[in-house]
């Protein structure tokens, strides 16, 4: 019998992508989100146990992110109830580089279930399926200044290893860094989006404080506000500015660079702009 595997995050970009290959693989599932039957709503523990009830392993993407203060508490509240509900196995996405993610990660290491950790860099699909995508619709990027590269990570990759991670007991009380193969300024990412569209996408460098300040006047909400500046202060202080190699060795395959994803991206039509 094929284990019952909770996504959690499951419209997410990790999440939709583990339930297309988990579904091609005839794997029973239950979806996680705020609005899937049952909900699963991070600030409201009181639905949990619905929802981790009868369930063998969980998939754990977090929302907004391990780094926020209040992921700790959420983390140890959803192994309790993994326990009490006989749950075997927590497959967690967490952060690289981020303090309040590790501790996140040693709480799962310490549960007494199998797990498998997926520490990863960011992700290629910010650009198409995250935060990047209005800017470079408007074909006008304005950018915090940044002395760091990334090695972006694609997610078809990275969902593949959590496949791997949820099918197969290889992976039981592994710990990946996950890493594209390749460092990359974000300024010079952009670059590679616009020379693929053959189009001008401008670039513009400004400093965090008047990019916060601009996201202020944008109206954002202050939550994601926190976590920007929390990602390009602190995460992208130049402490991720290497590439590891442990998605080839336990793959067996390289992992994905930039320029596929850009290329790939592309013919996807979702950097079109549609003219009206
Ligand atoms: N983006 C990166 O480059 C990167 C890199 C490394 C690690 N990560 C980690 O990856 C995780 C996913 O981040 P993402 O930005 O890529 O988001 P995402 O997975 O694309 O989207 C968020 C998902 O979480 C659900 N969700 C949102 N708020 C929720 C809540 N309060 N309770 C329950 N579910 C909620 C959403 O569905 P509903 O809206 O329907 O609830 C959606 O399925 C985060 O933990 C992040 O730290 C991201």
């Amino acid at each position: 019998m094929k284990p019952l595997t909770l996504i959690l995050g499951s419209s997410g970009k990790t999440g939709s992508r583990i339930v297309n290959k988990l579904n091609q693989l005839n794997y029973p599932l239950r979806l996680g989100g705020r609005k899937t039957i049952p909900a699963f709503d991070w600030e409201k523990s009181e639905g949990w146990d619905e929802v981790i009830q009868g369930i063998d392993q969980i998939y754990i993407s977090y929302q907004p992110d391990l780094a926020h203060p209040n992921s700790i508490h959420h983390i140890q509240k959803l192994i309790e109830l993994s326990k009490k509900n006989n749950v075997k196995r927590l497959v967690l996405l967490s952060g690289r580089g981020e303090p309040e993610a590790v501790a996140c990660e040693k709480l799962v290491e310490n549960s007494g279930l199998e797990w498998t950790i997926l520490r990863s860099s960011w992700f290629s699909q910010n650009f198409s399926e995250g935060m990047f995508l209005g800017q470079i619709l408007e074909r006008n990027v304005i950018f915090p200044k940044l002395k760091s590269t990334e090695p972006f990570v694609d997610l078809e990759d990275l969902t593949d290893l959590a496949v791997d991670a949820l099918v197969k007991n290889v992976h039981i009380g592994k710990k990946y860094e996950l890493t594209g193969p390749t460092l990359l300024s974000f300024q010079d990412a952009f670059g590679q989006i616009a020379k693929e569209l053959n189009e001008t996408i401008s670039y513009e460098e400004i400093p965090l404080d008047a990019y916060i300040t601009m996201l202020n006047e944008y109206g954002l909400d202050q939550e994601t506000i926190w976590l920007i500046r929390y990602l390009f202060e602190t995460v992208l202080d130049g402490r991720n500015e290497s590439v590891v190699d442990d998605f080839e060795k336990v793959m067996g395959k390289k992992p994905k660079d930039f320029t596929n994803y850009v290329k790939v991206t592309a013919k996807s039509g979702i950097w079109d702009v549609v003219k009206t």
